[in-house]
């Protein structure tokens, strides 16, 4: 498939037409901490999103994608700003597009954009952050705008926080548009700080399993967790001086946890606080070579979204559970939002197809449909490719 002669097809000849991509991402450890000023260490992929673009004359948007055929040509218009329930996919690009403007940087004119995405849809691995960004990215380099990668991935948090009403962190969107091939990013996501750690993993892949377990951000129980977090950091906050769950360290919780009312609420803030610190450990262990102590870090993470935090479900826990029992599996946790989605395995090369049979069959078993299986493989952040 060409995408360059489907938008022809489409949208019809003529004009400058440039071909993008941006990657999808995977999060190897620090889960739910990016909306409490913690640490995240995610990683882009070489799977992502593929878009054709070119200017118009007039002031028309109009998106398709080759994965939503049957909602054909989604048209609207710069001058319409609102989310619209109709526009389905497309109110992403306008969201970046509305967010851009209000920022300064606002198109001249229309423009007819073509997406193709190779990430499976609400697999938890950011189809929809790889689309804000990559629009990002379309119109810096259309409208010849000046802003940078984490500019971009603001942009594109903020479009989903405000326009689509998934009120996300930066996590996705800084990976993505920050993304650096064979390296993860360590991220403090209270400063925006951040280091490139390099992925030497010898004989070791990381594997991606997909519980094929649709869902959907906005409608799971992300907006409810945040609001848990924030109400826990309130009742710490009447008894010591933080900004964020990220500033306490695992003794000061133990030291102030007593003063959040509620029992599901301390549940919350437990994870979140144990689990910025199980991060922090997980980028030294990377450092030093530890890769044992790195997939400790990772089940460790698993116990507590599964227990503290709530967010795993039977899919996810069948796969992640099933893998910890194999020879060769160094570290497996859920990965995203959770909820369904994917998980994500340290495996020795070697055992690699034994750990897919033996997981895949036990999933099967229990679940009664099949699970997918990526190795994956780490790349860029976006960039103009044609
Ligand atoms: C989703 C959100 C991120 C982050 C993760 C959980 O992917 O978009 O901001 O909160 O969930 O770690």
């Amino acid at each position: 498939m060409n995408l360059k002669d489907e938008f022809v097809r489409l949208f019809g000849e003529g004009g400058e037409i440039r071909e993008y991509f941006a990657p999808g991402r995977v999060n190897l450890i620090g889960e739910h901490t990016d909306y409490n000023g913690g640490h995240v260490f995610p990683c882009a992929l070489t799977i992502g999103t593929y878009a054709c673009a070119r200017r118009r004359t007039d002031r028309k948007l109009r998106f398709s994608s080759l994965n939503f055929p049957e909602a054909g040509i989604l048209e609207s218009s710069l001058d319409d700003r609102e989310y619209r329930k109709e526009l389905g996919f497309s109110n992403y690009p306008r969201g970046v597009i509305v967010t851009a403007a209000e920022q300064g940087y606002e198109a001249d004119a229309g423009m007819d954009i073509l997406y193709y995405g190779t990430i499976p849809n609400s697999s938890g691995l950011s189809s929809s952050a790889s689309i804000e960004v990559l629009t990002g990215f379309i119109i810096k380099d259309l409208f010849g705008f000046d802003f940078d990668g984490i500019t971009n991935a603001k942009i594109g948090q903020q479009a989903e926080n405000r326009f689509i009403g998934v009120n996300c962190g930066i996590m996705d969107q800084f990976a993505i548009a920050m993304g650096k091939k064979d390296t993860a990013i360590f991220l403090n996501t209270a400063t925006l700080r951040y280091q490139y750690a390099p992925l030497v993993l010898d004989g070791v892949k990381i594997l991606i399993m997909n519980t094929n377990k649709k869902r959907g951000l906005g409608d799971s129980k992300y907006n409810e967790r945040r609001e848990e977090c924030e109400r826990a950091l309130k009742d710490l906050q009447k008894a010591v001086d933080i900004k964020t769950l990220g500033d306490l360290d695992e003794e000061g919780f133990v030291l102030y946890s007593e003063m959040i009312r509620s029992q599901v609420c301390m549940k919350r803030a437990r994870h979140a606080v144990f689990e910025n610190r199980r991060t922090i450990r997980a980028a030294e262990a990377l450092r030093e070579g530890d890769l044992v102590k790195f997939g400790q870090l990772m089940n460790e993470s698993h116990v507590s979204l599964r227990r503290d935090y709530e967010v795993t479900g039977l899919e996810l826990d069948t796969l992640v559970e099933a893998a910890w029992e194999q020879e060769g599996v160094i570290g497996a946790r859920m990965t995203g939002a959770g909820f369904g989605g994917c998980a994500v395995a340290l495996v020795k090369e070697r055992y690699l197809p034994v750990v897919m049979d033996a997981v895949g069959r036990t999933y099967r078993d229990k679940i009664g449909y099949d699970p997918t299986f990526y190795i994956a493989q780490t790349g860029d952040g976006p960039a103009r490719i044609g």
